[in-house]
């Protein structure tokens, strides 16, 4: 998948307002998770998953990192997610259905507290950007 350079910009400059609140956006995108779509926790059953909790936010800030490592390398998503893509598919063997939670769970995150910025060409970008995230993630079931 290819980005234009106008998509790039979008998902890059979305990116530096969350890169310094990866714990809590992502922590927070979780709990949405878990909420809306509660057969998600069947992964999680070691977590502790109240609201708020330290799980919580150190899983989603690594969810979020690994949003931004990808940012950083929008031509080479497959080198640059390769070693969670194993890992997704490999080990933990995540229904590829519960990508697309999860992806909408973070769009409302950053709708909800970027409002002035997520306009409708942010939105598209990261639409993309995550989908294109997720179909790395989910390229090495078999
Ligand atoms: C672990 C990213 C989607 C379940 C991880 C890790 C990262 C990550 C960075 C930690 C890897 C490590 O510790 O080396 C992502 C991204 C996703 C995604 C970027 C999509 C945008 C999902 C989904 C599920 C899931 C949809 C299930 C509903 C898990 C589980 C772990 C994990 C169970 C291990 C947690 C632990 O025991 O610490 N993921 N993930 N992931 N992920 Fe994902």
């Amino acid at each position: 998948m290819t980005f234009s350079d106008a998509e790039k910009a979008a998902i890059v400059s979305i990116w530096g307002k969350i890169s310094g609140n990866v714990s809590t956006l992502g922590g927070e995108a979780l709990e949405r998770l878990f909420l809306s779509f509660p057969q998600t926790k069947t992964y999680f059953s070691h977590f502790d998953l109240s609201h708020g909790s330290a799980d919580l936010q150190r899983h989603g800030g690594k969810v979020l990192g690994a949003l931004g490592e990808a940012a950083k390398h929008l031509d080479n998503l497959d080198g640059a997610l390769d070693k969670i893509s194993d890992l997704h598919a490999y080990n933990l063997r995540v229904d590829p259905g519960n990508f697309q939670l999860l992806s909408h769970c973070i769009l409302v995150v950053l709708a909800s507290h970027f409002p002035n910025e997520f306009d409708a060409t942010v939105h598209a970008a990261w639409d993309k950007f995550i989908h294109a995230v997720s179909g790395v993630l989910t390229s090495k079931y078999r």
